[in-house]
């Protein structure tokens, strides 16, 4: 364990701990010091499956269906009366199947369900603990189809869309309490099965996908500073450059 005076001591949750963005971001959060409850869909992800002894000490796998909207609160109290805080939010868990414009409602509701009315209501039952005790960090994965409507389709870049608005939304009402609200909006990050799921990629102007750690390196750094609020931050290799 590196740790970290940032996170040693804090406890972080970290949903779709099974995906690829998710899985990193949870062994970099428990290789800085935190404590991590990483929910996923299954009990035993399997790239979870070689986090080391030392670090796993710190670790509290749960199952959760971001679908299942009305649990989320409970998860949030739950998390904070067995761990005494929440510090941390990543609300990673994401669906994106390719769709075009006439895909069908039961997609764009199931889009905007996990993608965005989860992490709101996450962050929601987060906030008034954060806020009480002077600190927290939430983070909002995006996605560069935020801004540029991307492969998947339109369900996903409105759903990711919503997110920049909660970002705003968030972050002015709760600096001075400590508490920073900010979004990374990645493109082509490989060892996700998102992008295994995308046929015929296109490589961004770099000629490669981005790295996991590419991902996770970011999150921290934004997760790091308190003065940094209100923020979406592209990681795209180059495709949008302003
Ligand atoms: N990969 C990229 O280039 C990229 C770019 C921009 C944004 N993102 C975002 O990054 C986040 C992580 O995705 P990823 O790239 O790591 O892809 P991934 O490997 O497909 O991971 C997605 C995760 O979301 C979980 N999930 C889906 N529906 C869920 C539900 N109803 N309840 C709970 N968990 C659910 C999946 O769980 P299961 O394993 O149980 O299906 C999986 O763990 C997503 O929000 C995605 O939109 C990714």
């Amino acid at each position: 364990m590196t740790g970290s005076a940032d996170f040693v001591g804090r406890t972080a949750l970290v949903t779709g701990a099974g995906g690829g963005i998710g899985s990193a971001l949870v062994v970099a959060l428990l290789d800085a010091g935190a404590t991590v409850v990483a929910t996923a869909r299954d009990p035993h992800p399997a790239r979870l499956a070689a986090v080391p002894d030392e670090l796993r000490a710190r670790l509290d796998v749960r199952v959760a269906d971001m679908r299942d909207l009305a649990s989320l609160p409970a998860l949030v109290a739950s998390v904070e009366k067995d761990h005494g805080s929440l510090d941390v939010l990543v609300p990673a868990a994401g669906v994106g199947a390719v769709h075009g414009l006439d895909l069908a409602l039961d997609v764009w509701q199931d889009a905007l369900t996990v993608n965005l009315t989860a992490p709101w209501l996450l962050a929601q039952a987060a906030l008034p603990g954060m806020t009480a005790r002077g600190f927290g960090r939430i983070l909002f994965v995006s996605s560069i189809a935020a801004y540029t409507g991307g492969r998947i389709g339109p369900h996903y870049a409105a759903s990711k869309a919503g997110l920049h608005g909660l970002v705003h939304a968030i972050a002015s009402r709760t600096v001075a309490a400590g508490v920073t609200a900010n979004a990374i909006a990645p493109a082509l990050i490989g060892g996700t099965d998102m992008v295994a799921a995308i046929p015929d990629v296109t490589l961004p102007p770099i000629g490669r996908l981005g790295r996991l750690e590419e991902a996770t390196s970011l999150a921290l750094a934004l997760l790091s500073n308190a003065y940094l609020t209100g923020q979406v931050v592209l990681l795209d290799g180059g495709i949008r450059p302003d």
